[in-house]
């Protein structure tokens, strides 16, 4: 298994990689479907070849992410796949809902992952109806009762960071993470205090669409027509068009480059960049929909990129 590093100032310790399963949402249109197999040959692969953890959330497909993920882990927990048990960090989704809801629906968020306990909950983002004094609140009780290990955020800017901790501690608690979008192409928590707050506050980065959902594998760029096959949603979310496409290709050219070197893809060397250019401080989900993927993911942690091509990455980047 790869170095494994302390998540926040909680015990639980993670592979700088985890497993991103927004793919495993079989609906809502940004992704295409995902057999149960595939799901499965997935997560064996990689908790097999250095990851020790999977992110998912219960708006990934209502429950459909993380039933599957629970299904997968069982089968491979009978077959004796995996010598341990893997960290499960998941999200509650607070958009038009009270506090209250994060104790309702816990029990169903156990049910569908077929464990007991949950690593990491997540508060999915900042809008809820609720404060977040009691949001804080009811994630604490949890803690409590031993049903979650450690409490984090994600989308939270670094105000709401600093506000989370500080109400953390009133139950002798810290905030372990917040998941934001952080990749080559999406660099804004280096300039909105987000990476200044963490490292100021010993809290985690954890950061999503990493592979700027597939962009930064160069795939677009080498074959501009396949755009047109993904979903609108993914194309706006990921800015995924033709200018934007002419403007990012100096980034994949360096890519391509520094991978030659190292004997990577561009991807692993995005990927490689994201857990090493901010020391321990980032850890990287990718999603992936097929074992190809997830085998070429794993070999991002073979190898760290120099100091030098890591400037060399900030620059380029820097000046799209
Ligand atoms: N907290 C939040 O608000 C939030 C938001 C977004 C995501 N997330 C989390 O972050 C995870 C990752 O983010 P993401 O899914 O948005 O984007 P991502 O990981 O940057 O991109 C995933 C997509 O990139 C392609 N891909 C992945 N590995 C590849 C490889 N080695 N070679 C070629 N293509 C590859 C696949 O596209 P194809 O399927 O088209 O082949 C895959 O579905 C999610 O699964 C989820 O757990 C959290």
């Amino acid at each position: 298994m790869s170095k494994l590093r302390q998540l926040g100032q909680s015990e639980i310790k993670l592979s700088p990689l985890g497993i991103g399963t927004w793919q495993f949402s079989n609906k809502g249109g940004t992704w295409d479907a995902v057999s149960a197999e595939t799901v499965y040959n997935i997560l064996k692969y990689s908790l097999q070849h250095g990851l020790n953890w999977i992110d998912t959330a219960e708006i990934y497909g209502r429950g459909i992410s993380e039933t599957l993920i629970g299904k997968a882990l069982k089968k491979l927990a009978e077959e004796n796949a995996i010598p341990f048990s893997p960290f499960i960090a998941d999200k509650w989704f607070p958009l038009l809902r009270p506090a209250n809801n994060i104790t309702e629906t816990i029990q169903e968020r156990l049910t569908c992952l077929q464990r007991p306990v949950i690593d990491l909950y997540q508060i999915h983002q900042p809008t809820s109806i609720s404060s977040l004094q009691k949001q804080i609140e009811r994630m604490a009780g949890l803690v409590e009762q031993g049903i979650i290990k450690a409490v984090g955020v994600s989308n939270f800017s670094a105000n709401g960071m600093r506000k989370a901790d500080k109400l953390l501690k009133q139950y002798g608690l810290r905030l372990a993470s917040n998941q934001v979008k952080y990749n080559l192409l999406h660099r804004n928590p280096e300039r909105n205090g987000v990476i200044e707050a963490a490292k100021e506050l010993g809290i985690s980065i954890i950061a999503y669409s990493p592979l700027q959902q597939g962009v930064l594998t160069g795939r677009f760029h080498n074959n501009p027509e396949s755009v047109s096959s993904i979903s609108r949603l993914r194309r706006l979310h990921s800015n995924i068009s033709s200018k934007s496409l002419k403007r990012t290709k100096p980034l994949i050219d360096i890519l391509c480059k520094i991978g030659n070197y190292y004997g990577k893809t561009p991807a692993q060397i995005s990927l490689n960049w994201l857990i090493y250019s901010q020391e321990e401080l980032v850890f990287a989900i990718p999603g992936a929909t097929r074992i190809e993927q997830a085998e070429s993911n794993v070999k991002t942690l073979d190898f760290s990129l120099s100091r030098k091509d890591i400037d060399l990455l900030n620059n380029v980047s820097a000046n799209l």
